[in-house]
């Protein structure tokens, strides 16, 4: 250590604000020196610090403030998920976001997709961590954005481990009533969108080789239908079947694949937006601010469904904890719907 004390100081010697740690993680450092007047005459010719330095078995990582240090060397995040790359589609709003939020928690990368640009600005720096966040502008109906933005993601963080599905819409009319439209616009989002990050991510999963996870958000309603739904039902028991379908067929892959089925979340959720709200009181004979406490009141647990609740589910999911299930769907709903 006193020839790395004598070598530092040569260091400081030219670069007065140059800090140091020892950092054996270091494999291939920059420079290999074995003496104070090595390093110095090395220095001379070099313009800038090296930023990483052998001293015989000593490897010291440099840089200009301690601050880059700390952030250079801190340990990484401990979580389930720690080093796993995960995509979220409907990152920007509700379930998704709190999907995201949690992924992330458990220490994954999480790369947030969504249509909705205005959404997407300003959520990394909300994670208060840029170096394991993205965000992607993604429409998940359209083939040529989908396949872009699982680009953007490899370009970004090398590798994907973890797809989770969210963007989705839940259009309430009674069936007699119900706009063509509306049913194919659900038909998109719900069942192709789903389609396209699933197709996606069994490319990508299956070129690296060392498996995967997806975890769909369905719903309660793919399980047991609500009126003045239709398209909503379809999709959601479309999603849980598809799912079935590709846990059969990825699974020599390694690649899991589970469905969460939430229950009513209230939360963050635009689907349960004002219109929304007043569409279901009109269905059900009550004021709209009887709503919530309407549906909490129909779960056996009586309690409020929160977003970290599916976030929860979906990282056990995501999680080697669950590394048997697979073509399962999970239900967390406090207790309102028994089918599986
Ligand atoms: N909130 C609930 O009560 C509840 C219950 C069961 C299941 N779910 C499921 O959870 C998921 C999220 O629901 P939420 O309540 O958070 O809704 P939300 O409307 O708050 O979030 C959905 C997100 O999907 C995005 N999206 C819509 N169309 C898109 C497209 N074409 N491309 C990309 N993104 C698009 C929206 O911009 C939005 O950010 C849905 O799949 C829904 O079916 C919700």
């Amino acid at each position: 250590m006193p020839v790395a004390r004598a070598i530092f100081a040569a260091i400081q010697a030219r670069h007065p604000t140059t800090f140091a740690r020892v950092d054996p993680s270091i494999a291939s450092p920059a420079v290999s020196v074995v003496a104070a007047e090595d390093l110095a005459a090395l220095l001379e010719g070099r313009a800038d610090l090296p930023p990483s330095l052998r001293i015989g078995d000593v490897v010291l990582r440099l840089a200009e403030s301690a601050e880059a240090l700390v952030g250079a060397t801190s340990p990484p995040t401990r979580g389930s998920l720690s080093g796993q790359v995960a995509v979220i589609s409907g990152a920007a709003s509700g379930l998704g976001l709190g999907v995201a939020r949690g992924l992330h928690a458990a220490g994954a990368a999480v790369a947030c997709t969504d249509v909705d640009a205005a959404g997407l600005a300003g959520l990394a720096a909300s994670f208060g961590d840029l170096a394991r966040v993205s965000t992607h502008v993604v429409d998940v109906t359209r083939e040529d954005s989908v396949i872009a933005g699982f680009d953007e993601v490899l370009a970004r963080f090398g590798r994907v481990d973890c797809v989770a599905c969210c963007a989705g819409i839940a259009p309430a009319f009674e069936l007699a009533d119900f706009p063509l439209e509306r049913w194919r616009l659900s038909l998109d989002i719900n069942l192709t969108g789903y389609f396209l990050y699933g197709r996606e991510a069994a490319r990508i999963m299956q070129a690296q080789g060392h498996g995967g996870t997806m975890v769909l958000l369905s719903s309660k309603s793919g399980l047991e239908p609500s009126k003045a739904n239709t398209a909503y039902n379809a999709t959601k028991a479309g999603e849980i079947h598809m799912a079935r379908g590709w846990a059969a067929e990825l699974g020599r892959h390694g690649i899991r694949v589970n469905c969460i089925a939430p229950g009513n979340v209230f939360q963050g959720s635009k689907i349960w937006n004002a219109d929304y709200i007043a569409q279901v009181a009109r269905k059900r004979g009550i004021a709209p601010d009887e709503v919530i406490p309407y549906y909490i009141g129909l779960t056996a647990l009586n309690r409020d469904i929160k977003p970290e609740d599916i976030a929860n589910a979906a990282v056990f999911l995501a999680s080697d904890a669950a590394r048997c299930i697979t073509g399962q769907v999970l239900v967390v709903d406090s207790g309102q719907v028994w089918s599986r």
